[in-house]
């Protein structure tokens, strides 16, 4: 069975656009696929060197996976500092990268430009520790979205120079994957572009009727089509595509009907739109104010969690080791 392996930072509650985007897919793959998740708390220091709250930020990361449908039985659900075979895995990698080729990766850059006060190594090498992350499992799909294409063309060259370097065929390449073959992408419903933390503009699933209902009626639109079957504009295109994804195809079919007639009333849609999308979250908004409750049972997910992919992670190190030339004792 092939290994399927993703992780996400602990930074923010996830938003539709991670659920649609990413989670949903982790789901379905985990009755078909030997699947590990994982919550990416080093990583988060590249950024945040005083995690004021990271306990409590891979707490509810973990909930709310768990909500979602990603069920510890069947996939590996972990935290990544929890491993720290992956961390000599990140050293050995480190040594066979190079300073042109770190430089080079446009999110290093970007960061260099958005916090010029701490440029550290962390963020130079953040590409070797994602690398480390997949090939510790020796992982051959990794569902990821479309920003974190290079660092997925890192995570291949690394694990194709190991294997070069030391006379082995060890690492498989790593692939990017998207489960339907078009990647969704949710949009904001701010009038342009998707839906993400750091647009602002997200809809989280743990947000409650209110703040849905809020954030949904403030969706920009305009003052209505003047002729049938108008072409949409993005800002309603995006209300549209919104609706396709969490309504009935009656209610799309419906205000398509009274768009395409030009007697669409956009306050009916949103109504309709916010109470579609409450009924989406609210059963996964309960499961994780429930999960967030049972302190003992997340404990017990993330030590399952650990204790799996730690067994994994050694034996590939047992292997590395003893590629690399040190003595394996373990
Ligand atoms: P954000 O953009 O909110 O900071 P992340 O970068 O933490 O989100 O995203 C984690 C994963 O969720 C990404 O790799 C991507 O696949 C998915 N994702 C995020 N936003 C969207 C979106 N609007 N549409 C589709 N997928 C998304
Ligand atoms: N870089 C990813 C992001 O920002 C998170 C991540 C870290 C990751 N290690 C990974 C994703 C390994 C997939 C596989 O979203």
């Amino acid at each position: 069975m092939e290994t399927v392996l993703s992780g996400i930072r602990p930074t923010g509650n996830l938003h539709l656009g991670n659920y649609f985007g990413a989670v949903k897919s982790f789901v379905q793959m985990q009755y078909e696929y030997n699947c590990y998740f994982f919550i990416a708390d080093w990583h988060s220091l590249t950024t945040h060197p005083h995690p004021e709250n990271i306990r409590n930020s891979v707490k509810t990361i973990l909930a709310e996976y768990l909500a979602c449908g990603i069920d510890p039985e069947k996939a590996t659900i972990y935290v990544q500092s929890d491993v720290r075979e992956v961390a000599e895995l990140y050293l050995y990698l480190n040594m066979n990268a190079y300073l042109g080729e770190l430089e080079r990766v446009t999110s290093f850059k970007d960061k260099v430009r958005s916090q010029p006060d701490n440029v550290n190594a962390g963020l130079l090498t953040y590409p070797c520790l994602m690398a480390a992350d997949i090939i510790i499992h020796r992982a051959a799909k990794v569902p990821v979205g479309k920003d974190q294409e290079q660092n997925m063309e890192m995570a291949r060259k690394f694990a194709r120079r190991f294997n070069q370097i030391y006379g082995v065929d060890y690492f498989p390449e790593p692939a990017s994957y998207s489960f339907s073959d078009k990647a969704v992408k949710i949009p904001g419903l701010d009038g342009s572009g998707k839906m993400g933390k750091s647009e602002g503009n997200a809809i989280y699933l743990i947000d409650d009727e209110k703040t849905i209902k809020k954030k949904v009626m403030r969706a920009v639109t305009d003052s209505g089509p003047t002729e049938p079957n108008a072409e949409k504009p993005e800002p309603i295109a995006n209300l549209f595509t919104m609706m396709e994804i969490v309504s009935d195809k009656s209610t799309y079919d419906h205000f398509n009907e009274l768009y395409n007639t030009c007697q669409i009333r956009y306050g009916d849609m949103k109504k309709q739109l916010a109470e579609d999308i409450n009924l989406f979250c609210a059963p996964i908004r309960e499961r994780i104010l429930e999960l967030l409750k049972d302190e003992e049972h997340l404990q017990k997910v993330s030590l399952l969690g650990a204790e799996k992919a730690r067994e994994n992670a050694s034996k590939t190190l047992r292997d590395v080791r003893e590629i690399i030339g040190f003595k394996s004792d373990y």
